[in-house]
């Protein structure tokens, strides 16, 4: 497993990522990872950039976030749902994708880390097996780990998980 002082030497760095900003990103560390991922979850999607942003590179993209009517673009993509209660079943996803979504909870919302453990064990049940997570904030590892997910890489911007 990796250490917390130690990215991994493989990791992309910023000017390697070929399509511009956090989308981009997570677009980048999703086919470097699993290059043949198809269905992706995006947990706490809000307005929806990195559903557009998957939609508009092939990926089957499925949006999901508490608030009701938030992600507009496509409605038929959209569920209105609770990330500690997915209505997917296990298995569904080969990615799942938060952006600033977990941080939410923990910062702004404060909940306690068992809804942390609550919610990434969600994600890890609807991921298939070798699913990536792609996670935004990168101090959680531990909770990640804990769960079952092996850490692929982590910096000071994403952490990337395998289902293992
Ligand atoms: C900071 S926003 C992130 C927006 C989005 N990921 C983006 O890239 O623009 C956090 C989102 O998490 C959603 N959220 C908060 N609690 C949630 C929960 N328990 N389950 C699902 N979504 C939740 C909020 O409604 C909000 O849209």
């Amino acid at each position: 497993m990796a250490s917390y002082a130690e990215p991994l030497p493989f990791h992309p760095r910023r000017d390697d990522v070929s399509i511009e900003g956090t989308e981009g990103v997570f677009l980048q560390y999703l086919k470097m990872y699993n290059p043949h991922a198809r269905d992706v979850l995006d947990l706490g999607c809000g307005r929806g950039i990195l559903t557009t942003a998957g939609l508009k590179e092939g990926l089957n993209m499925v949006a999901a976030d508490i608030r009701r009517g938030i992600y507009q673009a496509d409605k038929s993509r959209f569920f209105q749902a609770d990330a500690r209660k997915l209505p997917f079943k296990r298995g569904s996803f080969d990615g799942v994708i938060e952006f600033l979504f977990l941080e939410d909870l923990r910062v702004l919302q404060k909940v306690p880390d068992e809804t942390i453990k609550t919610v990434t064990a969600e994600v890890h049940r609807v991921l298939r097996h070798g699913g990536i997570f792609v996670s935004r904030p990168t101090h959680m590892s531990e909770i990640y780990t804990g769960i079952g997910f092996e850490t692929m890489y982590y910096g000071a911007d994403w952490g990337i998980y395998r289902k293992q």
